[in-house]
C-alpha cells in the first residue's frame, strides 16, 4: 500500500494540488490522469521518493518498480545492465565491487569494503542477477542477441519493454509506470494491457490513452481542481462521475447565489427602515450562504496552426534506391518514390520495422535539418525547389536546451521576431504569462512537445516530418494537432500509431511489412478497403 497524507505541490503561482490525502491499495490498478502539465509525473516522483513534497508525507513499501517518462535516459547502458539497475542498491554494489577488483593492488581497507559489498550482493540476489534479467527480457520478447547491446541501438518500442523489465526486476510490491504506451504499436499495447491486468500488488499508471486506461484500470485518480480525486472504474467512468459531480456543485452554487441576491435586495431596501432585526438576521444568513469560489478546471485547448513562409516547388522530394541499416542489418532495402507538394503521407507498420530509419535516411542533406543522427548508406535523395523542412523527432526532448526559459529558447529560432509574436505563439500553446518564463528543464513531456510545435509555427516550414508527434500529448492537444495537420497546405511525412490521425490526415500510405514498403496512393479508408478485397 502507498499512503499519502496532506501533500501539496506548487510552482510559482501555479498550484498543482493542495492538501491531498489518499491511499493506493494492493490488488487495485490505478490510472493517474490529468492534462499535460497537471502534475502527474510530479506526483509519481513524490510516490516513488525521487522528490520530496513541499508539504505532507508519503509512506511507501520497500520495493518499488518504476518506469519513468523519459525513455531515452539509459541510452548509453547495456540492455541487461539497464534491467539490473531496477535494483539500485544491488547495481551500486556491483559497480563498486568491479572497480575494486580492477585495482592493481588492494589495501586492507579495500578488502574490508569488498567483504561488505559481497554481503550486499548476496542479500540482493546478485549472483543470479544476469540470469534473472535475461528471463524477464525473454518474457518481454527481447531476444538474447539484444541483451548485450546498448539501449541506444534499440528501437522505441523495444526500449519500453526493457524499461518494463527494469521496473519488474527485484519483484516490486508496487509498480509505478509513467506513460508506458508511448512508442508502442497497437499490438504491443494490447500485450501490455494483458500483462498489467495479471499484475498483483499495487499498480499506478499514467497514460493519455483512453482505451488503454479503460481496459487496465480498476480505479482512476484524477488531478484537477487543484486536488486529486479517486473514482472507481476506468477513464470513461471517471469522466462521467466527474462531470456529474461538477454539475451538481455548480447547480448548488447557482441556487445559493440566487438566494443571496434576494436577501441582499431585502437588506438594501430595508436597511434604513424599521425592520432592523429582520435585516440583521438576513445579513447573518448571507454570511452563512457565502458560496465558495470553485477552482477552475485545468483542462485547456491549445491552438495549433502551421503556416508556410512560402510554398515549395511542385516536386517536393524524390529519392531512388535508398538503403540504410545498422551493423550489417539492412532495414531499408532500396526504396524509391516521388512526393508531390501537398501530399500527406502516413508511414505505418509495427514497432521496429524501420519507419524512423527511413525518415532519418531521407533527411540527410534536408534543408532546415541539422540532426546528427541522419544519413543514408546508399541511394539518391533530391529535395525540391525552395523546400524547407520542419522536423519533429521521436526523441525531441534532447533538442530543447536546458538552462534557459521557454520564451528565450523559442526566440532564439527567429531573433527577428517581435516579442509580441513570441508571446502570442506561446499563449496559443498554453504558455501564457508566467508560464513563458518557466525554465526549460522543468517542462513536462507534453509541454516539451507543445514548445516544439511553437518552434515550427515560428519557422513556418513547407514540409513537415513528424515522428510520433502524439506521444506525451493529452486529448485536447492531439485534437488540435489533427486539425492543424488537416489544414496545413504543405507536404507532410507522418509516423504515428494513432489511427484517427492517419485516417483524417493521410492522402497516401507507406505501409512497412515483411521487409517491404508498400506505396498506396489514397486515404487510409481506401487502403483498408483495398486490403479487404
Ligand atoms: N522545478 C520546476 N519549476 C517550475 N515548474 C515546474 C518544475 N517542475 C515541474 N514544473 C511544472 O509543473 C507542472 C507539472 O509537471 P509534470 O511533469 O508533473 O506534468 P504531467 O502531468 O506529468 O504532464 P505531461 O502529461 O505533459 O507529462 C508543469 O507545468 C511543469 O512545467
Ligand atoms: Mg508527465
Amino acid at each position: 500500500m502507498i499512503s499519502v497524507s496532506n501533500v501539496s505541490m506548487r510552482f510559482g503561482g501555479k498550484i498543482l494540488f493542495e492538501d491531498v490525502s489518499t491511499t493506493f491499495l494492493p490488488g487495485r490498478r490505478y490510472g493517474l490522469t490529468g492534462p499535460n502539465g497537471a502534475g502527474k509525473s510530479t506526483f509519481m516522483k513524490l510516490l516513488s521518493g525521487e522528490s520530496e513534497p513541499q508539504k505532507g508525507n508519503v509512506v511507501r513499501p520497500k520495493r518499488l518498480g518504476i518506469l519513468r517518462q523519459d525513455q531515452f535516459a539509459f541510452d548509453q547502458y547495456r540492455v541487461v545492465d539497464t534491467v539490473i539497475m531496477g535494483n539500485m542498491t544491488l547495481w551500486k554494489a556491483l559497480e563498486e565491487r568491479e572497480e575494486l577488483y580492477a585495482k592493481p593492488e588492494l589495501t586492507d581497507e579495500d578488502g574490508m569494503r569488498l567483504g561488505e559489498l559481497e554481503g550486499i550482493v548476496a542479500e540482493e540476489d546478485g549472483y543470479t542477477a544476469e540470469s534473472d534479467a535475461a528471463v524477464l527480457l525473454d518474457g518481454l520478447d527481447i531476444p538474447e542477441p539484444f541483451h548485450h547491446r546498448k539501449m541506444g541501438e534499440l528501437q522505441g518500442g523495444q526500449k519500453v519493454r526493457v524499461l518494463l523489465a527494469q521496473a519488474l526486476f527485484g519483484r516490486p510490491q508496487a509498480l509505478l509506470l509513467d506513460e508506458p504506451t508511448n512508442y508502442l504499436d497497437l499490438e504491443s499495447i494490447h500485450w501490455l494491457q494483458n500483462f498489467l491486468t495479471h499484475n498483483e500488488g499495487t499498480l499506478i499508471v499514467i497514460s493519455h490513452d483512453r482505451h488503454f486506461l479503460n481496459s487496465v484500470c480498476t480505479h482512476t485518480a484524477d488531478i484537477d481542481y487543484q486536488t486529486i480525486i479517486t473514482y472507481p472504474g476506468g477513464y470513461d467512468d471517471m469522466v462521467l462521475q466527474k462531470t456529474q459531480i461538477r454539475a451538481r456543485i455548480e447547480a448548488e452554487n447557482a441556487q445559493r447565489e440566487k438566494k443571496i441576491a434576494q436577501l441582499n435586495e431585502f437588506i438594501a431596501r430595508f436597511a434604513a427602515g424599521t425592520r432592523a432585526s429582520q435585516v440583521t438576521s438576513r445579513k447573518k444568513e448571507v454570511e452563512r450562504l457565502q458560496t465558495t469560489e470553485l477552482a477552475r478546471s485545468n483542462i485547456q485547448r491549445p491552438f495549433i496552426r502551421f503556416e508556410m513562409k512560402r510554398p515549395s516547388g511542385r516536386h517536393a522530394l524524390e529519392f531512388k534506391n535508398v538503403t540504410k541499416g545498422y551493423d550489417g542489418l539492412e532495414v531499408i532495402k532500396g526504396f524509391s518514390a516521388a512526393v508531390q507538394r501537398g501530399e500527406k503521407i502516413a508511414l505505418m507498420g509495427r514497432n521496429g520495422v524501420g519507419k524512423t530509419t527511413l525518415l532519418k535516411a531521407l533527411l540527410a542533406n534536408a534543408p532546415g535539418v541539422d540532426d546528427p543522427d541522419v544519413g543514408l548508406d546508399s541511394g539518391d535523395v533530391t529535395w525540391g525547389h525552395e523546400v524547407q523542412v520542419g522536423y519533429f523527432a521521436q526523441d525531441h526532448r534532447g533538442s530543447i536546451r536546458n538552462g534557459t526559459t521557454v520564451a528565450e529558447w523559442l526566440h532564439e529560432w527567429d531573433p527577428q521576431a517581435s516579442r509580441e509574436e513570441i508571446r502570442g505563439l506561446l499563449g496559443q500553446m498554453l504558455f501564457s504569462g508566467e508560464e513563458g518564463l518557466k525554465p526549460t528543464d522543468a517542462l513536462s513531456g507534453g509541454e516539451a512537445a507543445r514548445l516544439m510545435f511553437c518552434k515550427l509555427m515560428l519557422q513556418k516550414p513547407n514540409l513537415l516530418v513528424f515522428d510520433e508527434p502524439t506521444n506525451h500529448l493529452d486529448l485536447e492537444s492531439i485534437n488540435a494537432l489533427n486539425i492543424a495537420l488537416q489544414k496545413f497546405e504543405g507536404t507532410v511525412l507522418l509516423v504515428t500509431h494513432d489511427e484517427d490521425l492517419v485516417s483524417e490526415v493521410a492522402t497516401r500510405i507507406w505501409n512497412f511489412e515483411n521487409g517491404q514498403i508498400e506505396d498506396f496512393l489514397g486515404s487510409y479508408e481506401e487502403y483498408e478497403g483495398a486490403a479487404a478485397r
